[in-house]
């Protein structure tokens, strides 16, 4: 129901399809050149009807990154860009390299590697774009759990990295930023990373850096709403018409501050969540899978999933019925000069509409969810983000033209 995007085309384990199609040619061993069969020959499609990196797998590491343009880029540069944009990713997607290449990724595959592209609200008044601006993109509120450094926040350009080798994800981001050249530049650059693959034998949800299985309640491709919550609707008018089969993503650097929740007992951290932390069932019982049974009592007659578990307050029926994707990536910047890591969640999360996703949410999280004292949402980002583009096309273009 996704469509086509994520769409995994060289899965690991098959034949070593994608170093055939790169054109890279084979890993080396003792006894001569083999195919390459391990992650690195994943190969995720770059056309389609969403771009890729929205329903993908979580990758191993991830760049995001906000570029403003630079002064006296316009429209057409910004169109020149995309389209550069979109050939080099589309290129380093394949496994293959780009011309007058870095090297850095010479002999690893396509190793999952996606990059997607958005746009932020700054972006429309610099390109003359302004009318075609969607009301979406009007700015979050800001909520009082809030300590959002401007600089390190929203931005005109988009690009999220993904991949499962860090050579791969970083020479793309070199890629991309060189290619930027006097049209964009940098304003901030965030890096995350997941579980690598292989790492558990156990193929199972992600854990965060609290030690929590994270993700086990995200909408699915297969739900029958799924397309409805997370895309813009095909046949999307008005401003939004260069939206459809779009999504919009909201970026937040939130910092866990982990000498507290480190502190409490498991007990006590199973009860912020509402959830088990070894395997991450809902203490109301069963498996990871099973429902949350938010009504069920216990022999004290309280609530098991307390009434401000983290769980229960961001689930889509306290919200009537707001949900996102969410597809985070870790971080960890380095310790602080009292000793506190730098270290959360570079959470991003997709929906088709904020105000009917991130913001409802997030407004009742920051009234009173058990978690927020042991989190700093430290910067905050929102872009919209195109649907994929058609073969000969590049991102943007139906918005850009
Ligand atoms: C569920 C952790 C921030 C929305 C969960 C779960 C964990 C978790 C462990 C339960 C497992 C699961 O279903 O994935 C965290 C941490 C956060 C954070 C550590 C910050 C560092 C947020 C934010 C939002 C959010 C900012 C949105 C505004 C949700 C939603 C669910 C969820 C919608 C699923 C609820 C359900 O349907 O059962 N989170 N979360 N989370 N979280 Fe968070």
């Amino acid at each position: 129901a996704a469509g086509a995007a994520g769409l995994v085309i060289g899965a690991a384990g098959g034949a070593g399809i994608a170093s055939a199609v790169s054109g890279d040619g084979p890993v080396t061993g003792a006894g001569g050149p083999r195919a390459l069969t391990s992650v690195g020959s994943t190969e995720v499609a770059f056309h389609g009807r969403h771009q890729p990196g929205i329903t993908t797998p979580l990758q191993s590491r991830g760049h995001l990154v906000a570029f403003d343009l630079a002064p006296g880029a316009g429209r057409k540069e910004a169109a020149a860009l995309l389209r550069r944009w979109s050939a080099t990713a589309r290129t380093l997607m394949a496994g293959k390299a780009p011309s007058a290449d870095t090297g850095i990724a010479l002999d690893a595959g396509p190793s999952s590697l996606t990059v997607t592209f958005g746009f932020g609200r700054t972006f429309f008044d610099r390109t003359g774009l302004a009318a075609r601006r969607p009301m979406q993109l009007d700015p979050l509120p800001s909520f009082s759990n809030d300590a959002v450094d401007p600089k390190r926040s929203e931005g005109d350009l988009w690009v999220q990295i993904g991949a499962d080798d860090s050579l791969v994800a970083f020479h793309a981001l070199r890629a991309l930023q060189k290619e930027a050249g006097d049209a964009a530049r940098v304003r901030w650059q965030m890096n995350g990373f997941n579980r690598s693959a292989g790492a558990t034998s156990r193929p199972m949800t992600a854990r965060n850096l609290m030690g929590q299985v994270d993700g086990t309640n995200n909408p699915r491709t297969t739900d029958p709403d799924f397309d409805r919550r997370i895309f813009v609707p095909a046949g999307a008018t008005g401003a939004q018409d260069w939206m459809a089969d779009g999504s919009y993503a909201v970026v937040r650097r939130i910092r866990m501050l982990l000498d507290d929740w480190e502190g409490l007992t498991r007990e006590k951290q199973e009860r912020v969540i509402g959830r088990r932390k070894a395997d991450g069932a809902p203490l109301s019982g069963g498996s990871e899978t099973t429902p949350l049974d938010l009504d069920k009592r216990g022999p004290d007659g309280k609530l098991v999933v307390p009434d401000n578990a983290h769980a229960r307050i961001s689930a889509p029926e306290q919200n009537g019925g707001a949900a996102m994707l969410r597809r985070p990536f870790s971080f960890h910047d380095g310790i602080d000069a009292d000793g506190a890591p730098d270290a959360g969640l570079l959470f991003v999360c997709w929906q088709a509409d904020p105000l009917r996703g991130f913001v409802p949410v997030q407004r009742k999280l920051d009234r009173g969810d058990a978690l927020s004292p042991f989190v700093r949402h430290e910067s905050s980002g929102l872009f919209a983000v195109p649907g994929g583009a058609a073969e000969g096309e590049y991102v943007g273009q139906r918005l850009l033209e």
